[in-house]
């Protein structure tokens, strides 16, 4: 076929969305971000009063999401329900809970489920923590890109910078923190597929990490 699905994970921070973002650009593809639909979900369940351990009620509040991710010129917009939540899932509040509403099995069935669907027609640069793993165990091309944490807090250092009141270090401590919980959960946790290909951006331009992963993927036509 022309078309392949490219599943790019690895740990929080590690410029996976800009990553799969550029790719997805050069090749004509669409970009996933799967984080973001965790994050959809968590901010819906915070708004519904629903905690992260009410394993009952989460189940019954999913099958009435609906999400949708929109690309365009200033990156992708983020519907729930029909309402616009692109700046709402980004909060510290979500980010801080995300990892714990994403350990809920419900919550990944059903986002696992359309994500599946998402790729069905191929053409597809999805992110996250288990597409290579779990979700597209047979993606074509398997990128799981890392950086150091210090790197990687760094770079959300500089993200944020002037937004919210945050410390490098509190950063790098809500990292790792975000990396154990993402790690240790029970369902489909944060992990490197067996044949994904590994690399490390810590000391390697965003632009060159894609270069390469666009490199690799046409020795997969
Ligand atoms: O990619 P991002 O940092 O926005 O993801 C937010 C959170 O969503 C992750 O820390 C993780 O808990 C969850 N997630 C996941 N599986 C994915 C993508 C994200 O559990 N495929």
């Amino acid at each position: 076929g022309e078309r392949i699905n490219i599943a790019i994970d690895g740990p929080a921070g590690a410029g996976k969305s800009t990553v799969a973002r550029k790719v997805a650009e050069q090749l004509g593809y669409i970009y996933i971000d799967t984080g973001a639909m965790y994050r959809a979900v968590t901010y819906s369940s915070q708004q519904a009063g629903i905690g992260p351990q009410e394993a009952g009620k989460l189940a019954d509040h999913v099958t009435h999401l609906d999400i949708k991710l929109q690309a365009g010129d200033n990156g992708q917009t983020v519907f729930l329900n029909g309402k616009n939540v692109t700046e709402q899932i980004r909060s510290r509040d979500v980010t801080l809970n995300v990892s714990h509403y994403a350990a809920n099995e419900a919550v990944r069935q059903f986002l696992g489920a359309a994500q599946r669907r998402l790729a069905e027609d191929k053409g597809v640069v999805m992110d996250g923590r288990d597409i290579g793993s779990h979700v597209l165990p047979n993606a074509e091309l398997k990128v799981f890109l890392t950086a150091s944490v210090e790197e990687r807090a760094l770079r959300r250092y500089k993200e944020v910078a002037g937004k919210q009141p945050v410390t490098l270090e509190q950063l790098a401590e809500e990292i790792s923190q975000r990396d154990q919980l993402d790690e240790q959960r029970e369902i489909s946790p944060l992990v490197r597929a067996e044949d994904a290909i590994l690399l490390d951006s810590t000391a390697m331009p965003i632009e060159e990490v894609a270069q390469a992963i666009v490199k690799l993927s046409r020795t997969k036509l």
